[in-house]
């Protein structure tokens, strides 16, 4: 807009001038971040207590048992392993223990574990990210462990563990991790593995399973009340007084009780609840913020697994998109996502056409994710065939793919398969119906 000769789009002044005049709603708005540590844990009791009774010894100078900690995504393991961390330190007199915490989807090679481990210890950045022999680094590590920390004790904690029992050279720095002490004349360690997923210990060689998963501890999923206790302790924290309306903390905690009782979920949809009502100026948060909230995740969810996704499983989405842009009412079956999949992947150097068991696989893997529907139908001069649906907003996804490059310049292409009246099902050519 052109104002007295000036550009004026969007007025910062005001807008900050009406937020310090507006409601206020967080006191501590860090409280609801995935790093804050509570100074209790609630329904975490039986897990705290198996951790501290593995780990009490080291409050006598002796070494814990390596273990191992499961549960799905959001039951607390990190936290409570930090929490346990805190606790540890406050009852020991003399030669604290050390905690060197990795997080194997940062830091996600076996090299780069040694190189962090050892970085951590010495407090400066001294093994470069690549270049010297594996064994080179080892050997630095071993003294530094017996110069530096001595006689105390070195905790390690791999935190999503899965991720690096999967790569090349993983199950191999686990066992060296776990065989650490053989090595040490007078520093011990101790190490543990977080994991989400249950089945991790199928992909560990049966070495590592004998020295790391004797011991695990099973972290057990949140019902929506344990949620909500939890919420309410940290809506008092996080929150200035009296601005919850009623019904707010039973809703996050029932959302996020669907989702396989992930407290971390959970607590996301209050902060963006909070968030909502903060820049719509309300003096309180209302169920209906939460619903908001609750619809704005789901879209960056979306929006972040979309981008995530590997370009073939891109590419079929695109095929998808097309089919439902370029012909309004039109029903897609399977053969068509494969024929226009064909097309699109002729136009991209390099890119490889795919079999029709492939695209099958890909389109059941969107369907779980929750982006189309496919049901398997009959649809008699047709044959048995799987019809697929667009489930999410045209728009949503058209922003979402101009954002990938080698996407971006597909989206106005219009197939040939629409363009024509033939439609192919298991290899036979069809006239469409109209
Ligand atoms: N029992 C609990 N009490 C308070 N906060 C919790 C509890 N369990 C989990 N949280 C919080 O939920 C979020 C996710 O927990 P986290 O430990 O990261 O889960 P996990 O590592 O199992 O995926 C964190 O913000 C954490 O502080
Ligand atoms: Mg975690």
């Amino acid at each position: 807009m052109l104002k007295n000769g000036k550009y004026h789009n969007f007025n910062i002044d005001q807008f900050y001038k009406n937020y310090l005049n507006g409601p206020k709603i967080f006191k501590k708005r860090d409280a609801l971040e995935p790093a804050y540590i509570p100074n209790e844990l609630p329904h975490r009791d039986t897990e705290i207590k198996e951790i501290a009774s593995k780990t009490a010894c080291a409050l006598r100078g002796d070494t814990p048992p390596n273990f191992l900690c499961y549960g799905m995504t959001g039951t607390g393991k990190t936290a409570t392993i930090r929490y346990i961390s805190q606790k540890l330190a406050q009852f020991t007199k003399k030669s604290k223990p050390w905690w060197i915490y990795i997080n194997c989807s940062i830091v996600s090679t076996p090299y780069r574990i040694l190189a962090h481990i050892y970085n951590t210890i010495v407090g400066q950045e001294k093994i470069p990210p690549t270049g010297l022999p594996k064994d080179v680094i080892f050997k630095k590590l071993l003294g530094l462990l017996d110069h530096k920390i001595s006689n105390s004790i070195c905790f390690l904690v791999l935190d999503e563990i899965d991720l690096i029992a999967d790569k090349r050279g993983g199950n191999e720095i686990l066992y060296d991790l776990t065989r650490l002490n053989e090595n040490l004349d007078s520093c011990r360690t101790c190490l543990i593995g977080i994991s989400n997923k249950l089945k991790f210990k199928d992909s560990l060689d049966p070495r590592v399973i004998s020295s790391l998963g004797k011991e695990h501890i099973t972290f057990s999923t949140y019902n929506a009340k344990e949620l909500g206790d939890i919420l309410k302790e940290r809506a008092k924290i996080a929150f200035c007084d009296d601005i919850l309306k009623e019904g707010v903390i039973p809703l996050c905690a029932a959302l996020a009780a669907k989702e396989h009782g992930d407290a971390r979920k959970a607590l996301q949809l209050l902060r963006k609840a909070g968030e909502i009502a903060e820049r719509t100026q309300n003096k309180m948060i209302t169920r209906e913020h939460v619903n908001k909230a609750q619809h704005e995740l789901e879209r960056d969810h979306i929006i972040d697994y979309i981008k995530g996704m590997p370009l073939q499983a891109q590419l079929v989405l695109t095929a998808i998109y097309l089919i439902t842009i370029f012909s309004n009412d039109r029903v897609i079956v399977s053969g068509d996502i494969y024929e226009v999949h064909d097309e699109l992947t002729n136009k991209m150097p390099g890119v490889r056409s795919l079999t029709r068991r492939r695209i099958s696989d890909y389109i059941n893997e969107l369907s779980l994710a929750g982006i189309i529907t496919a049901a398997k139908k009959s649809l008699g001069y047709y044959g048995r065939t799987k019809v697929i649906n667009l489930d999410i907003d045209k728009k949503l996804l058209e922003g979402t793919l101009s954002h990938i490059a080698k996407i971006k310049t597909l989206l106005n292409y219009k197939p040939v398969l629409i363009q024509n009246k033939k439609v192919r099902i298991k290899n036979n050519v069809f006239r469409k119906l109209s």
